[in-house]
């Protein structure tokens, strides 16, 4: 069974639809500093193979707002708790553009290396818009003798609105997508079009493709 090494079960919940049934665990591993969410989530995802010891995944997401070049991207934690997401709908509100993006990195390790692209590839989704400095970032973290980490991305383009809806977590209030904040879909519906069911989706086909899991 694969394990989602997280601290939020609203994660765990979306990824059972693309992998079946998916361990929790729940281990806080070190969000290292940087701009670019693959590097992060490479990061925690050799941390975490290391603590567990079997197959896991981590994602690290972001919410790229346009007018303000992609911020607070990487910094979407720390935004969402000391500011906090009515008051980024306020900030967003006065501007042209209330165009945003969704982003996850999911992040697989178990250890071994894998057949082709090595270590960090990413599949998919390259062309969306980062904060600077990103690839930079990501190359350094790697070292000599750190498991290979397999990365699966998914974005999702939306709008920042005024929240609505009770469901989901984090930002999914300001986030709507074609008409629907995602706190107005059930698991189901934001499974469908979001940014993490994207990154699940390929992670599920490349599992299957691999005989992994
Ligand atoms: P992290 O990847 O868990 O560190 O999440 C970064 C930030 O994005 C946190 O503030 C999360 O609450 C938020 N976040 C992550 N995924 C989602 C999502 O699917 N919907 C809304 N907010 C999310």
């Amino acid at each position: 069974m694969l394990t989602f090494v997280t601290t939020n079960p609203g994660k765990v919940h979306e990824a059972e639809e693309y992998l079946g049934s998916v361990e929790q665990f729940d281990f806080d591993y070190t969000e290292v500093q940087g701009e670019d969410l693959g590097t992060i989530a490479a990061h925690g995802a050799r941390e975490a193979y290391r603590e567990a010891g079997e197959p896991v995944i981590v994602d690290d997401s972001g919410l790229f707002v346009d007018a303000f070049d992609g911020f607070p991207g990487p910094y979407s934690s720390y935004v969402e708790s000391h500011v906090g997401i009515e008051r980024v709908w306020r900030l967003t509100e006065p501007e042209d553009d209330h165009g945003a993006k969704f982003r996850t990195v999911v992040a697989y390790c178990d250890g071994e290396g894998f057949d082709a692209g090595g270590a960090d590839r990413r599949e998919g989704a390259p062309n969306e818009r980062t904060v600077s400095g990103a690839s930079r970032a990501r190359a350094d973290s790697v070292r000599d003798g750190d498991p290979p980490v397999k990365i699966f991305e998914g974005v999702v383009p939306g709008t920042i609105v005024e929240p609505r809806g009770d469901g989901g977590f984090g930002y999914d209030p300001i986030f709507e997508h074609d008409g629907t904040t995602f706190a107005e879909m059930d698991t189901e519906e934001k499974n469908a079009v979001s940014h993490r069911g994207r990154a699940l989706a390929k992670l599920g086909d490349w599992l299957d493709e691999t005989g992994r899991v």
